[in-house]
């Protein structure tokens, strides 16, 4: 845990990471960034290094590259994963001027790349706008995450909705890998999926809950909230790929959804995962006019309406084959 005194500190000076094996380079390098006015920790140490990123959580790291033990390369992998979805700015420094070493570093995931002897100017030229582009991702992540636990609040506060934009992203997630999509396009159907409700944040629960039919006005209030949901998440330019999956995932492959009556494949791969899992999720709910569906029954239920316009029908049986392969694949993370 970071002391208030060097929390503050950190807000004014950011803390620099430097990593040298040999002793006297750590120090020049060490002399130099503080008389910048940059806070410092140095070691000569890999695994000192990884330590001081748990616990110090600097804003940037200056790594050799030739080190006994774990090089560099090694290192700045070890830290970048340390670090998860934050970005953490890493420079790599070396005295070899060759392409491949800088090819090797960029796989590494180094955000940066300077031969020694290396020009002072600039390297802090390059330290300050990692910096200023990390402190801007952090403010992203920070309103991103304010976004998410605020669909997660809303729904708490109702027994019948409680967990379900989780279960709801956490299945979404395995349906798009179980497909074939890639990692970084199943995190974003995670993230839409998470928030593919949060229009909902303006309806009173006498209007979601409702056993009689709904009103024409009342009806018009609740076809809005993909539409007010994608007016929340849009000014947040992160969020921007995302937006398919909450404005369409109450479209029908029939073309007689809501709001746009997109049909068939016009309607984005993503909004169509949601939609089936969406509707998984319901029937497998307890609602306020009925009993949960076990699992076996909902599958069954999804299995004879899958051509009923609904849904994509090669998407229902994907689905029904992952459930299959695995039964317990809608529990957990
Ligand atoms: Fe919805």
């Amino acid at each position: 845990m970071l002391s208030p005194q060097l929390i503050e500190e950190k807000e004014h000076n950011p803390l620099i990471l430097i990593v040298d094996d040999i002793e006297a380079h750590a120090e020049l390098m060490e002399a130099f960034l503080i008389r910048e006015g940059y806070n410092v920790q140095a070691t000569t140490n890999a695994q000192e290094a990884i330590r001081f990123t748990k616990n110090l959580s600097p804003d940037l790291a200056i790594l050799d590259v030739m080190m006994p033990g774990m090089n560099g390369y090694d290192l700045c992998k070890s830290l970048k994963s340390l670090s998860g979805r934050k970005f953490f700015p890493i420079i790599l420094l070396t005295g070899l001027d060759q392409l491949e070493n800088k090819i090797t570093g960029i796989e590494a995931g180094a955000d940066d790349f300077f031969s020694k002897p290396f020009n002072s100017i600039e390297l802090t030229t390059k330290i300050r706008s990692l910096i200023k582009l990390k402190r801007l991702q952090d403010e992203l992540d920070h309103s991103e995450d304010i976004i998410l636990t605020l669909a997660v609040a809303i729904e708490a506060k109702d027994p019948y909705t409680k967990g379900h934009s989780e279960r709801v992203s956490n299945l979404s997630k395995k349906l798009a890998i179980f497909i074939g999509l890639s990692q970084a396009e199943s995190i974003t159907i995670k993230k839409a999926a998470t928030l593919h409700d949060i229009g909902k944040i303006g309806l009173k629960e006498d209007i979601l809950h409702k056993r009689v039919p709904l009103q024409k006005n009342e009806l018009e209030l609740i076809r809005r909230h993909p539409i007010i949901g994608e007016d929340i998440c849009k000014p947040l330019h992160s969020l921007k790929q995302i937006l398919p999956g909450i404005r369409y995932h109450h479209e029908r492959w029939d073309g007689r959804g809501y709001p746009d009556r997109l049909k068939g494949e016009d309607i984005p791969i993503i909004a169509r995962i949601i939609s089936v899992i969406d509707s998984f999720d319901v029937i497998v709910s307890e609602r306020p006019y009925r009993r949960s569906y076990s699992i076996n029954a909902a599958i069954n239920l999804m299995n004879t309406e899958k051509s009923s316009g609904q849904w994509d029908p090669w998407l229902v049986e994907k689905f029904i084959t992952m459930i299959e392969n695995d039964p317990l694949v809608h529990k957990g993370e």
